[in-house]
């Protein structure tokens, strides 16, 4: 067989597809699994937005569009920072790509050369890091902690950059912790941008998923020419399998963004663009009633898991995803993980599946149905009970 690239060996993955693999196996062997691992919400995408793509596959909108984007939605999205964080944005620093992930990939290619120096949180979402060592980034970790509420230490911080930083990244509210970080943080993230000249991606995928605060756009309170901001129609309007995503980007970038995505993709898929429009400018109950039974779901999961013995939770502020500390079960987050999926059939995910510093914790998704939580918690709470038999 011929080789593949050894380049390729330096991608990485990530881990909730691969679990998803491995409860596909169990549930052929008739297993009953409660998925705690997906990365999604369970609910539909509105019909208002299929409805606009139905339109638009109707009037034959099938056809590759501009690679940036068709310009009403750039537009769309411009209007979006206007209305919901009272910013100015051009439409002409939009880029709309096929889901985030290809604008973390395109963001990394367009600024990152082997050896440059990348601050990036751990644990974090796994296409960070798996990017970063595919070009060569001299990857600095910050820690976040959960004393901090997954927020970051600016001691450490400040340890970390210095005028050979070239990119530093946060994703804000936080997969996999849910933690949400404090607008004094992102200040002096700013100044330090500022002081040495670095760029700052904010991945901002979640940033309508947030409970008990109003959320604070890094864009808000950076300078525009070094920073980049990240989000997408998969989280907030239940649109992952539609894959549209968007970047605001200083504008004398968008020229190398247009660049690496001519070469990539050509341009994002056309019809769904429509529906991207309708999104954002139809009607947003759906959002306020996703979001609202979200909270619900993290107030009950937030309740039983610190009702359960040497397992503990700091309540999510935002996303969908309640980052559990098991440091007192005496399990490695792998071995608890194990034996959770094996054992007592609830998938989770292990904490190191987004870097080192996710050991002593699991991920777990409340994108799922009352019902499975409370039978997934169940579970949970059995093996616990087992293990200190
Ligand atoms: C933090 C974060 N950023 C980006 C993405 C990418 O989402 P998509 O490619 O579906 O837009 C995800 C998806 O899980 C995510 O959790």
């Amino acid at each position: 067989m011929l080789k593949v690239s050894n380049a390729i060996e330096r991608f990485g993955t990530e881990g909730a597809f691969e679990v998803l693999a491995k409860v596909k196996e169990l549930e052929a062997q008739g297993k009953k699994i409660i998925h705690f691992q997906i990365g999604e919400p369970d609910f539909d995408t509105p019909s208002n937005i299929k409805e606009a793509t139905y339109r638009a596959l109707r009037e034959g909108k099938t056809h590759y569009s501009h690679s940036l984007g068709i310009w009403e939605l750039r537009s769309a999205i411009s209007n979006y920072y206007r209305d919901h964080y009272g910013i100015s944005v051009d439409p002409n620093e939009v880029v709309v790509g096929v889901g985030g992930k290809s604008l973390i990939l395109i963001t990394i290619l367009a600024l990152v050369d082997k050896g440059d120096e990348v601050v990036c949180p751990n644990p974090s979402y796994p296409a960070y890091e798996s990017i970063l060592s595919y070009v060569g980034a001299n990857i600095k970790f910050l820690s976040l902690k959960e004393s901090k509420g997954f927020s970051f230490d600016i001691e450490e911080l400040k340890s970390l950059v210095s005028d050979k930083t070239k990119l530093v990244i946060i994703n804000n509210p936080q997969n996999p912790t849910g933690g949400i970080i404090p607008k004094e943080d992102l200040v002096e993230l700013s100044k330090l941008s500022d002081k040495f000249g670095f760029y700052v991606f904010s991945d901002e995928i979640y940033d309508r998923i947030v409970y008990d605060s109003k959320f604070d756009s890094y864009l808000q309170l950076a300078n525009k020419d070094r920073c980049i901001i990240l989000n997408g129609f998969s989280k907030t309007y239940a649109m992952t399998g539609w894959r549209l995503g968007w970047v605001v980007v200083p504008k004398f970038l968008v020229p190398t963004y247009q660049k690496l995505a001519i070469n990539v993709y050509s341009c994002p898929p056309t019809f769904t663009q429509y529906g991207g429009i309708e999104a954002l400018t139809g009607p947003q109950d759906s959002v306020d009633i996703m979001v609202r039974e979200f909270k619900k779901r993290r107030d009950y999961v937030y309740e039983r898991i610190n009702q359960i013995d040497r397992l503990s939770m700091i309540k999510p502020q935002g996303a969908f995803y309640a980052f559990v500390n098991i440091t007192n079960t005496g399990l490695s987050s792998k071995q608890f993980f194990e034996k959770l999926l094996y054992e007592y059939n609830v998938a989770v995910l292990s904490g190191t599946a987004f870097g080192k510093y996710g050991e002593g914790y699991v991920r777990i998704s409340y994108a799922t149905s009352m019902e499975n939580l409370e039978e997934g918690l169940n579970r949970i709470e059995k093996m616990i009970y087992d293990i200190g038999k």
